[in-house]
């Protein structure tokens, strides 16, 4: 989308570029002007598609020009942008078919979300988005890591989807050693650091590529520090994750730090896992304890236990009434083809199908992704070759 910024503010405009640039398709800055004045007296010769104009400083008396802006451009969206609301000009505005104001200084989110809006109405882009699903264990080794990777490779495997799994881990991330024995160039942190270039292609440049539809972006490697990872990256990330992938599977160590609370906070869905014991059950109870008070909705919190085998002392439905949140998904223990997965470095769907803990995985696929395969027929009779009525 071609733009035309009218501001002084040469910081807003730099900043506006580099948001803009970052969208799939990109918000192009073609042309600026210094004030209202200057855009209504120098029209430029191809109408832009957008105008942001930055109305913190408009007098008086440049108000009225508001409306000969709006009928030089009858066909370009507009955004406003202002420090304080003033009322006439506000009025004006709206008047003259100005729908999105914004608040300075700019929020990306709230940018973002309005490109979008104005994308739809103006029919350029069908968004694109995809899930994001999060994998927080509740105690140490719950098997978050190793359930988030197979599940992310499984869901691209055996549903044909896009995905994604990031490594959310600020220290001694590990996830992509669990499905690939490739080193990753690129982490987390050096996306952070050159977040101006982030798209979609440099996105995938990142990646550990363990199929040609499953990436990994491995956790960030620095312990000293030395790069500023701050919520809004994660924004910019999740952003650019959800317009070119199906789901983005986010394994979530268990320190949570403002980075990883802001990619929950974006999160569709969030998977706590936990084994049927004690301990578990406690640190579950504290999670929860936590993402209630977050004001996560119950309907996104979904508990996995897993390593699970029946006829223990304790029963699910006793897990269930002490965390006052439902089961979703159980996977049973299966130690050696877990083992032999995570000693190799490979899915344990590619190493062994037909395990208990693969077939577990295609279920919890289908449930996430595939209910109308379901409805067909089944994705786990299709994929382990189960008859019709068996
Ligand atoms: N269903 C299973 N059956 C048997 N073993 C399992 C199962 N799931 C995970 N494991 C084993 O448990 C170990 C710990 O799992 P994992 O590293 O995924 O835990 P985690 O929750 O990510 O731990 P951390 O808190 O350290 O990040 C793995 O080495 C794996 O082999
Ligand atoms: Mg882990």
């Amino acid at each position: 989308m071609k733009a035309l910024m009218i501001s002084k503010d040469s910081l807003l405009q730099a900043e506006i570029a580099t948001q803009g640039s970052a969208r799939t398709p990109a918000v192009q800055l073609v042309a600026s002007r210094k004030g209202l004045r200057d855009a209504v007296e120098r029209q430029l010769p191809e109408a832009p598609e957008l105008v942001l104009l930055d109305a913190s400083d408009v007098c008086g008396d440049e108000a009225e020009m508001v409306d000969r802006l709006g009928k030089l451009y009858p066909a370009a969206s507009f955004m406003l942008l202002t420090r304080d609301p003033q009322q006439d000009l506000l009025i004006r505005a709206m008047r003259a078919g100005m729908r999105e104001v914004l608040q300075l200084p700019l929020a990306h989110r709230a940018f973002h979300e309005a490109i979008d809006r104005i994308e739809v109405a103006a029919g350029l882009s069908p968004v694109h988005e995809g899930k994001v699903l999060a994998f927080i264990s509740c105690k140490g080794g719950s098997g978050a890591t190793f359930l988030s990777t197979n599940f992310g490779y499984a869901l691209a495997a055996l549903a044909d989807k896009k995905v994604l799994l990031i490594d959310l881990h600020g220290q001694f991330g590990d996830a992509t050693l669990y499905v690939s024995d490739q080193k990753p160039a690129m982490t987390l942190s050096d996306i952070c650091a050159q977040i101006s270039r982030m798209d979609g292609a440099f996105l995938d440049s990142c990646l550990v590529h363990v199929a040609s539809n499953f990436g990994v972006l491995a956790a960030a490697d620095d312990p000293h520090r030395t790069v500023d990872m701050k919520p809004e990256h994660m924004d910019t990330i999740l952003r650019v994750a959800r317009q070119h992938y199906d789901f983005v599977v986010l394994d979530v160590g268990r320190h949570i730090d403002a980075v990883s609370l802001r990619a929950l906070d974006q999160a569709d869905a969030i998977y706590p896992v936990l084994q049927l014991a004690l301990p578990d059950i406690r640190d579950g109870r504290r999670l929860l304890d936590i993402l209630r008070s977050l004001g996560y909705p119950h309907e996104r919190i979904r508990l996995i236990v897993n390593r699970y085998e029946k006829g223990g002392k304790l029963r699910l439905a006793d897990l269930e009434q002490a965390l006052g949140a439902d089961v979703v998904h159980t996977v049973p223990n299966d130690y050696l083809s877990a083992t032999d997965s995570v000693n190799q470095g490979v899915p344990v769907l590619q190493l062994s199908r037909s395990s208990l803990v693969a077939r577990s995985l295609a279920e919890l696929v289908e449930l996430v992704a595939a209910r109308r395969v379901a409805e067909s027929r089944g994705l786990f009779d299709r994929i382990f070759g189960r008859n019709e009525g068996g």
